[in-house]
């Protein structure tokens, strides 16, 4: 057997490979990102590309010590034996931050939307909807601590789905508060979950010490009963003055745009640098444990890198599940079309003279040519096959006479077009 790509990984493959599901389509992450590039720049986003790999401090510091993403599940870089302290990022926004500390990013005008889409690479189990190379796209915004920032991101990735086509979904909205507020439940936490220390599992008892709220967070089934017969108190109770009003305004603004949301008070998000709003984004076709996408507000993220205080707030989206989503509602997305002309010589002396017309007319359009002689017959079923919408062929005679003879393979009207006017007939024909 030949060698085999390695577990959780996927190949993402051209039009007409066998068993192409959506979720591995080239054409449909291109579709996504391409959407999302169009709503996202529309809305003043630029493009910022960040390398794959970072040092694992940048995600120790930013995403957290005590987070499953650190502890558990990111991949060493090693490179000529030696470990280089590089790790593949697990998510975007550290890294982001990072370049935007380190580029003195900080002097253009603020609020700054930045963009970016690629893949993230998490050691998880795997199973559907979680890989452990996938892609997301990514918005962050720096520079302002306004609820309106925060509305805006998530009428944007609201926005992006729906462009898409998707229809379902719910964004499940919360609060995780100021670091004060959390201290406070926190202590709280510790107060409910300590007498009951023999039945949390092994990794919730390492929680209670390092960040309490992550319990609320375990996969455990036997956590979460716990939690459930504790009947333990959501962090929405214990917001401060400053982040209820934050977390108010956020609100306000999404019932007046139309944005769909329910408040959900014991959101977790499975990364540390949160605080005030957190959502995420839940879709049936991806099932009921994982979200589509998620986000929230990272004020502290700079300082915990070394910078300044810089406000922030930010979401991605899987792309993988996202397209689950999108095929659990059948919507089917554009595929990559094929050539408008796709052009053959009739022997083999004219092979060079067709490949130049089509060289030549691939200034106005998608071109393909024959590599080799064809007969019309089996030069048109070529076309065909290659999803051209228009075939043509060139002889000795049409040499002779500067024409080619051209057919339209959705009504087959031949007629001859003379060479120096096809790239007039192509203009013509693509629009
Ligand atoms: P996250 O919730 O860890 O947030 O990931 C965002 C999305 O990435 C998830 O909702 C999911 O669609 C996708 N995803 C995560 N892990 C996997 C996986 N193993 N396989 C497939 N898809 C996966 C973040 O990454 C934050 N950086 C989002 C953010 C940006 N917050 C502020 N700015």
């Amino acid at each position: 057997m030949p060698l085999q790509r390695p577990k959780g990984t996927q190949d993402h493959l051209p039009e007409g490979s066998p068993k192409l599901g959506l979720d591995v389509r080239a054409s449909a992450f291109a579709h996504v990102e391409d959407t999302a590039r169009r709503v996202l720049e529309r809305a003043g986003a630029s493009f910022i590309n960040t390398p794959l790999f970072e040092e694992a401090e940048v995600y120790k510091r930013g995403v957290g010590g005590s987070t499953d993403i650190v502890r558990k599940e990111m991949f060493t870089v090693y490179y000529f034996g030696t470990h280089g302290g590089y790790v593949l990022r697990p998510e975007g926004t550290a890294g982001i931050v990072r370049a935007y500390l380190q580029n003195g990013l900080k002097q253009l005008p603020a609020p700054l939307k930045l963009w970016t889409h690629g893949p993230m690479f998490r050691a998880e189990n795997v199973h559907k909807g979680r890989e452990r190379q996938f892609h997301q796209v990514d918005y962050e915004v720096l520079g302002s601590s306004d609820p309106l920032v925060d509305a805006e991101a998530i009428w944007l990735m609201w926005e992006v789905v729906r462009a898409l086509g998707l229809t379902g979904g719910r964004i499940k909205l919360g609060s995780i508060g100021d670091p004060a507020d959390r201290e406070g439940y926190n202590a709280y936490l510790r107060e409910v979950f300590t007498p009951h220390l023999d039945r949390l599992s092994d990794d919730s008892r390492d929680r209670l010490e390092r960040n309490p709220m992550r319990i609320l967070d375990s996969k455990s089934g036997g956590d979460q009963a716990l939690i459930r017969e504790l009947e333990v108190r959501p962090m929405l109770d214990f917001l401060g003055d400053e982040a209820r009003a934050h977390f108010g305004a956020v609100q306000n603004y999404l019932t007046a745009w139309g944005v769909p949301f329910d408040v959900d008070p014991s959101i977790v998000r499975g990364l540390d640098y949160y605080r005030r709003t957190a959502w995420e984004l839940h879709h049936e076709g991806v099932g009921a444990k994982s979200a589509l996408g998620g986000g929230g507000r990272y004020d502290g993220l700079a300082a915990q890198l070394g910078g300044p205080e810089v406000p922030a707030v930010g979401w991605a989206f899987g792309i993988e599940r996202l397209l689950l989503a999108l095929e659990a509602e059948g919507v089917a997305l554009p595929r990559a079309g094929g050539p408008l002309l796709f052009l053959a010589a009739m022997d083999e002396e004219r092979v060079g003279l067709a490949a130049q017309v089509a060289l030549e007319a691939r200034a106005v359009t998608r071109v393909e040519f024959a590599y080799r002689a064809m007969k019309p017959g089996s030069a048109f079923r070529e076309a065909d096959r290659r999803g051209a919408a228009l075939a043509a062929v060139i002889g000795s005679e049409e040499a002779a006479r500067g024409v080619l003879n051209v057919k339209t393979l959705a009504t087959g009207v031949q007629r001859e077009v003379a060479l120096a006017e096809l790239s007039a007939f192509l203009e013509l024909e693509r629009a």
